[in-house]
């Protein structure tokens, strides 16, 4: 039997591609395991969208050559974003990736190669387990041999036990309970600071009656939550019948069953009404919550990052959610320090967080992407005034989050439970994805309950049921 390990860095996009292939490799007869220690075959599913993304994937794949040099026949393969653009420079600095695959048009070429890969893999693994002397020729370590030779070489003493605990399985047929569909892929926007255009390629849809079978499925395999993914999830057209994203919402809205429904990441310039019309009418199954990008409140920013929006229309499109669903969760994405940012743009932003209060915010410090339009833009900023700046935001989103989180004490939500986190605690969200800690002792992962928020913190809340 294979034993195959996905490490996932990156988006949501990736989680999915990630869960895509583990699927796969399960029904081909390779087996999920929990650690690069007893893994056969390792994937690395990468994600360039910040220079520190890349750095931290390069290190960890320097550290994978550890194993291979304890099991020879193991395969390390990089797929995703940075494949997309380095794949060169993946082979030629580490001997022991054996392939590389990018995110654009490449995953279909990938899975007819896994599935010979793994069957090329069942002969190595077992030539080895029978005469590990022969595969172990001249070159290899003493040490490596005396392993070899008692033995012990199939179990590694924990060499990735930090990594593995942040990376849980990807596929767990049995209990598929959030289940993550790409609708579409690439992007055609453009902005001027973002890589995915050039690691994920144009905008491409899937067909609304697979995405549909699919939710189907995942449903009657208990499927609680549905999060529907892209790069630009409301620029969704159906290739089949032309339907928008707003028509497929809605479909998935009426398929049969006890289920919450989320999308990531809509673009605030493809927003239109009707969208929010839908998620009101169908505030059963589809979240009272959205996540809308505004990554800055200075016009003069917005329109050097290409994002074709103003302020003012994004508060706009705020208003019409209000106006129709006045509970909903709202977060948001933000970049600080983007060229030429001067402080009076940066309080522009700032005075968005004011304006709009929104739960939760993921801000970054701007970090140039090769290819990218503002990659030649003048930066008169230092690092000093960027991370000030990011503190400074972050600062005020404490506050607003724990205002915001304060108001639910004394309400009834419903939650879905995620997983135990002690003996008699549990970690639950809200439909706007707030953590909600649970006091319980009953086996209650996997269900929604009703609880009574009885505390707030700045990052969650605390229930009773
Ligand atoms: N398609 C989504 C964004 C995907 S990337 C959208 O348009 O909203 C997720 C977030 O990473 C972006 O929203 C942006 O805030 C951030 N990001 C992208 N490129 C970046 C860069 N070069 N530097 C810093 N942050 C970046
Ligand atoms: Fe990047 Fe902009 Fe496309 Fe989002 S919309 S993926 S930020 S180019
Ligand atoms: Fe990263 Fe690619 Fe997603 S660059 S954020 S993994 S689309």
């Amino acid at each position: 039997m294979i034993n195959f390990f996905i490490k996932t860095f990156g988006c949501q996009a990736n989680v999915a591609d990630s869960q895509d292939l583990a699927k796969l490799l399960t029904e081909i007869g390779a087996q999920e395991v929990e650690s690069e220690n007893s893994a056969d075959l390792i994937i690395i599913n990468t994600c360039a969208i910040r220079e520190l993304a890349e750095q931290k994937l390069y290190s960890y794949i320097g550290r994978l050559s550890k194993i291979k040099k304890i099991r020879p026949y193991l395969k390390v393969g990089v797929i995703g974003c940075v494949a997309s653009y380095r794949k060169q420079e993946l082979y030629s600095r580490f001997d022991h990736v054996s392939f590389v695959y990018g995110a654009r048009d490449e995953l279909q070429t990938l899975k007819a190669y896994l599935i010979n890969l793994c069957n090329e893999l069942m002969t190595t693994k077992q030539f080895f387990e029978q005469h590990p002397e022969n595969v172990f020729g001249q070159g290899q370590d003493r040490d490596v041999k005396k392993i070899v030779e008692t033995k012990k070489l199939l179990t590694i003493p924990n060499l990735f036990s930090k990594a593995s605990k942040i990376n849980s399985l990807s596929y767990k047929p049995q209990e598929l309970v959030r289940s993550m569909i790409n609708i579409m892929t690439g992007c055609n926007k453009y902005c001027s600071y973002c890589i995915v255009p050039f690691t994920r390629g144009r905008e491409t849809s899937f067909a609304m009656s697979k995405i549909l079978d699919q939710v189907k499925k995942d449903i009657e395999n208990g499927a609680k939550e549905i999060t529907l993914l892209g790069q630009n999830v409301n620029s969704y057209i159906d290739p089949e019948s032309n339907s928008r994203f707003p028509e497929l919402l809605q479909k998935v809205a009426e398929i049969d069953g006890d289920f919450w429904v989320r999308f990531m990441s809509p673009h605030p310039q493809d927003m239109t009404r009707d969208l929010f019309e839908v998620m009101a009418q169908h505030g059963n199954k589809l979240c009272n919550y959205l996540h809308f990008p505004m990554q800055s409140g200075s016009n003069r920013i917005l329109q050097l990052m290409n994002r074709n929006y103003t302020a003012e229309e994004y508060l706009e499109k705020i208003g019409w959610l209000r106006s129709l669903m006045p509970h909903a969760t709202i977060s948001t994405d933000i970049i600080v320090g983007f060229p030429g940012e001067t402080e009076k743009d940066y309080l522009a932003t700032r005075e968005m967080l004011d304006k709009i209060k929104f739960d939760f915010v993921f801000s970054f410090i701007y970090s140039k992407r090769k290819y990218t339009k503002a990659f030649e833009m003048d930066d008169q900023n230092t690092h000093e005034i960027k991370v000030q700046r990011l503190n400074d935001l972050q600062a005020r989103q404490v506050e607003i989050a724990l205002e915001l989180n304060s108001q639910k004490i004394g309400k009834n939500l419903k939650v879905l439970v995620e997983k135990r986190l002690t003996d008699d605690k549990l970690l639950a969200r809200t439909e706007g994805s707030i953590r909600v800690l649970v006091s319980s002792t009953e086996n209650k992962v996997n269900s929604f309950l009703n609880v009574e928020i009885t505390d707030a913190s700045v990052t969650s809340l605390v229930g009773k049921f």
